[in-house]
């Protein structure tokens, strides 16, 4: 293996931020060895790498993180020095039709990383990370006021919340107990490229494209935080560098939408793009049956983050929903793979009860 100064696998590097974050860091630091271990699942998809694949200090292996032989085995080929753990079951919605798949992956799945992490290190711990990829969904829902910071006590609500809540604490036992190195983050709802269109954002692009009823969850009052994913993917960056071994860092980008109001602002994009005149495409608005559990307010207080380590958001809401429908406009067979087969069985399971 060519010397490489560090070594990382990054797990979940075929999904959605995964994939960013990959990106970012083998074009960033051709020093460091990328290695990307993911199981692709419904979520993960090769494709979204095309432009690293060939890049020398990028390998892919396919391996499931439940699987402790082939977590071992890769530790021993490797000789990581750091992990950066994204891989998960991420869809509210499939955790309702399917709790216990987000029990296996998200916990048990993070339990035997670091498991296998401390055992490959023990001994030589100083110069190691294991940086945990967390959610803002575990401190559970806000009222109309308020902040989520790094003090809010956890309060998941979802089968994915709960087991992100769950992985979280596994890390931090696992700093106090063994004296594993970690890092976590806990990070708002992200748009951008190569999101698979079951989140709101995707799915009513691909919706409004293809003139499809647009899925409004109750009233649509429902408030989320939204952080462009090459912000998140810097905010990454940034904390594996410089945040301190043991602690947590939020990420947003204090901009609170709610659900009807982005897919309004996304009707009048996309008519804009596609000649429709004005009004016609938020004539596929349908409210629907309300998201059991469903959290009312996420809202990131990500201070501390600017203040210590000087990470703040790239792009302004508008400018980064501009470039999310170029880019699904331009990508229409990526679009068009991950939504034939099995998307269509998920689809219908999801929605056609509504
Ligand atoms: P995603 O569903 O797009 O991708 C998940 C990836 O993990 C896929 O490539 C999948 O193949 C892989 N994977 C799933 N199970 C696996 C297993 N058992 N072994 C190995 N690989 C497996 O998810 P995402 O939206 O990119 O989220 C990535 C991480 O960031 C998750 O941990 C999620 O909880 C967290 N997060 C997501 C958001 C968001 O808005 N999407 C916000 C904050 C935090
Ligand atoms: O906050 C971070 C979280 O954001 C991440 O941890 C999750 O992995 C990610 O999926 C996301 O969770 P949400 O449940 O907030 O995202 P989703 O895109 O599924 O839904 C956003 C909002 O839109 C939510 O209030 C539900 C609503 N919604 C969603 C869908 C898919 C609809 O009204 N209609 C829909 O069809």
């Amino acid at each position: 293996m060519a010397n490489f100064t560090k070594k990382i696998m990054i797990t979940g590097g075929a999904g959605f931020i995964g994939s960013h974050v990959v990106r970012l860091f083998v074009k960033k630091y051709p020093g460091y060895l990328i290695v990307n271990l993911d199981a692709l699942t419904y979520a993960g998809n090769l494709a979204n790498l095309q432009d690293v694949e060939s890049l020398p200090n990028y390998k892919f292996e396919k391996g499931d993180i439940t699987d402790e032989a082939r977590m071992k085995e890769l530790f021993d080929a490797y000789t990581f020095d750091a992990v950066i753990h994204l891989a998960a079951e991420s869809h509210v919605d499939r955790s309702i039709l399917d709790p216990l798949a987000f029990v296996k992956t998200n916990v048990l799945g993070t339990a035997n990383l670091l498991n296998v992490a401390y055992t490959k290190w023990k001994g030589a711990l100083d110069d190691k990370l294991f940086y945990h990829v967390s959610t803002d969904e575990v401190y559970g829902s806000l009222g109309k006021e308020g902040f989520f910071t790094e003090e809010t006590p956890y309060d998941p609500r979802s089968p994915y919340s709960a087991s992100k809540a769950s992985s979280d604490h596994f890390v931090m036992a696992w700093h106090h107990t063994y004296g594993l190195p970690v890092v976590l983050s806990n990070c708002s709802n992200n748009y951008g490229s190569h999101h698979f269109p079951e989140k709101l954002i995707p799915l009513m692009i691909n919706n409004i494209l293809n003139s499809r009823p647009l899925p409004v969850y109750g009233k649509g009052e429902n408030v989320r935080d939204w952080l462009y994913v090459e912000d998140h993917a810097r905010a990454i960056d940034t904390i594996f560098h410089q945040g301190k071994k043991g602690e947590t860092y939020n990420i947003g980008g204090f901009n609170e939408w709610k659900n009807i109001d982005i897919v309004h602002l996304l009707c009048g994009i996309m008519d804009r793009k596609l000649n429709r005149p004005a009004g016609e495409s938020a004539k596929l608005i349908t409210y629907v049956k309300d998201r059991p559990g469903h959290d009312l307010r996420y809202a990131i207080d990500a201070t501390k983050l600017n203040k210590e380590l000087g990470w703040t958001p790239s792009l302004q809401f508008e400018e980064g929903l501009e470039k999310t429908v170029d880019w699904y406009l331009q990508n229409q067979d990526w679009v068009k793979a991950v939504t034939s087969g099995d998307y269509q069985k998920y689809y219908n399971e999801q929605y056609n009860k509504r």
